[in-house]
C-alpha cells in the first residue's frame, strides 16, 4: 500500500472535519466528492463568484444520503473576516481553494482578483491561524515563475510575475511564509499547474483551455489556437490534485511554510492537446475530425510550462497516478455524457 492508500485508510477509520473554501468550483467540487465518499465531515465556503450550485448537486448525486449529510454549506465571502472565522471554528484541516482564477480576468479587473486572493487569502489565514487548524493547504499556483525560463521549473527559481493574477498567488506565499515565521503557523502551498477534469467550466470568456475546446468540437464550433500551437503545458488530471491536497492535509512533522509543484512532470504542446482531445471525441462520441484556426499569442501568458515534481515525491510521498492521456479520456467522457445536462454559465 502506497502513503496516499495508507491515509486514505485511514481518515476512513477516523473522520476529520475538513473546510474546502471555493467549494462549488472545479477543484474545491471534486475535493468534496473525494472527502464525502471517505466518510469525512465537511464545511464549504463559496459565493459563487465563478462556482456553481450545479457542482454541488453533481456532488450530491454521486454519494449516499448518510454522507451528503456530513457536508454544511455556508454560502459566504472569504473578503469578509466573520465569514471565514465562522467556517473555521471546530475544522481540521483546511483547503483553501477560492480565488478569482485566470490571468486575463485578473488584467481586465486587477482590483477585484487583488480583493479575492490576497484579502481574501489574509481573512481565511487568519481565521485559521486563530481556530488553531490542524493543517492549512492553499491552492497557490505555476504562474508564480513568472518569465523565468528554466524549464522544468524547481521550486526555488521563480521569476518576475506576468500578471496581476501571478502576483496575489506569489503574495499568497509570501504570506504563508510570515505566518511561519511570526506565529508559528505553517501552511502547505500546492503550486499546480493547469488542472483539468469534470465539472471545471467550459463556458465563458475565462474559461480553462481544455474544457473550452471540448465543449466547442462537441458544438462543432471552431476552435483557436492562441499563437502557433506549439506553446507547451503540464497538464494535471484533478484526482493527482485531489491526492496532492490529501497528502498535504495529514502530512505530519510539518516544521515551516513550504510550497510544491503539483503537476503530473510531462508537458505537451496544444497542438498534441487538440489532437488528442480530437481523437477521443472521435472514439466516444463518433465526431468527425475538424482543424484549428491559429490567432495572436495572448498577453502574459508563459511559453512553455514543465514542472519538476521531486519535492513533492519525496516530502509529500505525491504519486500522480494520471498521465494527461488518462486523465483527457476520463474528462472527455464526462463532457460527453454531462454536455446537455448541466447549465453552464458565466
Ligand atoms: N484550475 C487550475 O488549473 C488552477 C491552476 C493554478 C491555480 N489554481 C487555483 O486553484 C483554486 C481553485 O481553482 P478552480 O480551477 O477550481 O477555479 P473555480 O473558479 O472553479 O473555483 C474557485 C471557487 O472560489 C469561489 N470564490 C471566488 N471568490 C470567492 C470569494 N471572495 N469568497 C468565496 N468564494 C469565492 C468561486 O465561486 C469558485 O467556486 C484557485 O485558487 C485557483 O487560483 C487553479
Amino acid at each position: 500500500m502506497n502513503q496516499y492508500e495508507q491515509v486514505l485508510e485511514q481518515l476512513k477509520s477516523n473522520p476529520k472535519t475538513w473546510l474546502i473554501t471555493g467549494v462549488a468550483g472545479f477543484i474545491g467540487s471534486n475535493l468534496l466528492e473525494t472527502l464525502l465518499r471517505l466518510n469525512q465531515k465537511v464545511i464549504g465556503l463559496d459565493n459563487f463568484a465563478t462556482g456553481f450550485q450545479h457542482n454541488l448537486n453533481d456532488v450530491q448525486s454521486l454519494v449516499s444520503e448518510e454522507q451528503w449529510r456530513n457536508f454544511a454549506f455556508v454560502e459566504g465571502d472569504i473578503r469578509n473576516l466573520e465569514d471565514c472565522q465562522k467556517v473555521c471554528t471546530g475544522v481540521d484541516y483546511v483547503l483553501h481553494q477560492a480565488a478569482l482564477g485566470s490571468v486575463p480576468r485578473s488584467i481586465a479587473d486587477p482590483i477585484m482578483t487583488n480583493s479575492a486572493n490576497i484579502t481574501g487569502f489574509l481573512n481565511i489565514l487568519v481565521a485559521a491561524r486563530d481556530a488553531q487548524v490542524k493543517s492549512f493547504t492553499y491552492a497557490a499556483s505555476s504562474s508564480t515563475y513568472g518569465d523565468h525560463p528554466a524549464l522544468p521549473k524547481v521550486e526555488e527559481n521563480i521569476g518576475q510575475p506576468l500578471s496581476p493574477y501571478a502576483i496575489t498567488k506569489y503574495v499568497n506565499e509570501l504570506y504563508a511564509n510570515v505566518f511561519s515565521r511570526t506565529y508559528n503557523f505553517h501552511s502547505i502551498g500546492l503550486r499546480y499547474f493547469n488542472v483539468f477534469g469534470k465539472r471545471q467550466n467550459p463556458k465563458g470568456a475565462y474559461a480553462a483551455v481544455i474544457p473550452t475546446w471540448t465543449s466547442l468540437l462537441l458544438q462543432k464550433e471552431q476552435v483557436f489556437i492562441n499563437g502557433d500551437g506549439e506553446t507547451s503545458r503540464d497538464f494535471c488530471y484533478i484526482q493527482n490534485a485531489v491526492q496532492a491536497n490529501i497528502l498535504a492535509a495529514t502530512a505530519s512533522n510539518v516544521q515551516e511554510s513550504a510550497v510544491y509543484n503539483i503537476a503530473f512532470g510531462e508537458r505537451i504542446s496544444l497542438n498534441q492537446l487538440y489532437q488528442e482531445i480530437s481523437n477521443n471525441l472521435k472514439s466516444i462520441a463518433k465526431l468527425e475530425e475538424t482543424q484549428p484556426q491559429y490567432r495572436d499569442f495572448r498577453t502574459g501568458d508563459v511559453r512553455h510550462s514543465l514542472a519538476d515534481i521531486t519535492k513533492a515525491r519525496n516530502v509529500l510521498h505525491y504519486q500522480p497516478k494520471y498521465s494527461v492521456r488518462d486523465g483527457l479520456k476520463e474528462a472527455v467522457s464526462w463532457y460527453v455524457a454531462e454536455f446537455n445536462k448541466v447549465e453552464f454559465g458565466k
